[in-house]
């Protein structure tokens, strides 16, 4: 094990893959059906080279070479974080053992189901985000967009390296089912919902950057703790590459808004559609849509599935080793207002130990927060008084306690006629999709940009805005 990758390998790794013939024999005979799998699903949009960083290490620093790359030859490997010397398992019932480096035969079934249902989520982004290339509103955008995709894609490597190493026959089995389902399919959908919704814009796109991706910074967060170290160490190094995922949403939804305020200045209206830019109140909608799906990502409040894994050592709680408590939460309570048919709210003590997905869920909301301060910042620097807010925790949700009650973004709960009234100004509507689909042109020469977003204040690596991020001959 190192820190720098094996680019010798037809599979760029840095676990030693030689070392096992079988093991590179099934992953180069998995190989050619991912190729396949991107070249139906991956990015429809043709280029001749795009500025994409490569992991050359997985050290602390410099592990990204910058360099054009065909996107179909990127190089797609293998790379776990630096093994921890002396690891011990930091929570649960075996909190204090080292940890292991084989799977358990008693939490077989359970590390599958965890690494595959995080697995199905990665290449579920990028069939989403197929046709965004085709519209993208700049070079260094498209760069972005082409960037997140390769990442997603190796994010699936990562999961099929596990499934393939320690899963057996199953494990190669799920490997190929993870190309089979595709997101949005009638017969063979994604496993999870978020990733059948489909990413029809590029604000839609810096949404689910923001909103989506980040749930999966939290989600990997706790599989980082996991007391299955190769697991625990392949998702701390998707993280870094994660960060990247995240930093496209927030300024993504930056720029969209400065533009807009830049807009409403200019013409002296909200309306700035026929101006060319997103209005507020669009945006908002957008945010309370992808916001709420993200949420039911994080499933029930309670769930005794997340307790067990908890108390096996499989899955951790968000920074689990800067909490001050004994984590092991036999005796910790959680509070949670639960919605009651008659339109009130009671509140509940529940057992920590049961409310570990809320207390993922807490993390994740107030992280969010942080980006409605910052462009609400954008607000208030011109001199607008809208402000954006995240929608109450109810709203819009699928899972969970709050499904099946119609909860407005305020945390009312009203019936079925005043929800359907209220509905067209809380979530987009067909027209409003209509109208962001119809500002959603190609911008591909240097330096320009599309109306409605304003551009970057860095470039990539140091690169100027203008630079020629992609090529197109
Ligand atoms: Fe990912
Ligand atoms: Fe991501």
């Amino acid at each position: 094990m190192s820190t720098s990758i094996n680019y010798e390998d037809k599979i760029p790794n840095n676990v030693d893959l030689s070392s096992d013939r079988r093991l590179q024999r099934a992953l180069e005979g998995w190989q050619p059906k991912f190729m396949n799998w991107w070249g139906e699903m991956g990015p429809a949009l043709e280029t001749h080279g795009v500025y994409l960083r490569t992991a050359v290490s997985v050290g602390r620093d410099g592990w990204a070479h910058f360099d054009h790359v065909n996107v179909p030859d990127y190089r797609w490997g293998i790379f776990l974080a630096e093994p921890k010397a002396d690891r011990r398992i930091a929570f649960g019932e075996h909190k204090g053992q080292p940890v292991w480096q084989q799977v358990p035969g008693e939490y077989r079934a359970d590390l599958q189901r965890l690494i595959v249902i995080q697995g199905d989520t990665e290449p579920a982004s990028v069939e989403q985000q197929k046709l965004l290339g085709l519209t993208a509103p700049s070079l260094y955008d498209l760069r972005n967009l082409f960037q997140v995709n390769v990442e997603e894609g190796r994010h699936l490597w990562a999961m099929v390296y596990l499934l393939h190493a320690y899963f057996g026959r199953e494990g190669r089995e799920e490997a190929e089912a993870l190309l089979v389902r595709n997101s949005g399919s009638p017969d063979s959908p994604r496993i999870l919902g978020a990733f059948n919704e489909e990413t029809a814009d590029w604000l839609a796109f810096y949404m689910f950057t923001y909103f989506t991706d980040r749930d999966g910074k939290y989600q990997l967060g706790t599989l980082k703790e996991s007391a299955f170290d190769p697991l625990s160490r392949t998702c701390e190094f998707m993280l870094k590459e994660e960060a990247h995922h995240m930093f496209v949403g927030t300024t993504g939804v930056d720029r969209v808004v400065t533009r807009s305020a830049q807009l409403i200045r200019e013409h002296d209206t909200l309306d700035i559609g026929k101006h060319g830019g997103i209005p507020l109140d669009i945006i908002q909608k957008y945010i309370n849509f992808h916001y709420t799906v993200s949420l039911d990502l994080f499933g029930s409040e309670t769930s005794t599935n997340a307790a067990n894994y908890f108390t096996a050592g499989l899955k951790g709680r968000w920074m689990e080793e800067r909490r001050k408590d004994d984590h092991q939460l036999t005796e910790h309570g959680i509070q949670l207002d639960r919605p009651n048919a008659d339109g009130t709210w009671t509140n509940d003590e529940l057992s920590a130990l049961l409310a570990l997905n809320l207390d993922l869920r807490g993390e994740y909301i107030s992280d969010c927060q942080s980006g409605i301060k910052r462009w609400n910042k954008i607000m208030a620097d011109a001199e607008l008084d809208f402000r954006f807010a995240l929608p109450h925790v109810g709203f819009n949700r699928h899972v969970g306690m709050h499904a099946g009650f119609h909860i407005t973004p305020d945390g009312s709960i009203v019936d079925e006629a005043t929800w359907q009234k209220g509905r067209k100004k809380w979530l987009p509507t067909s027209e409003d999709l209509a109208f962001v689909r119809s500002l959603m042109h190609p911008v591909y020469e240097r330096g320009k940009i599309a109306s409605w977003v304003a551009p970057p204040t860095n470039g990539i690596n140091n690169k100027p805005f203008d630079y020629e991020y992609v090529y197109f001959h």
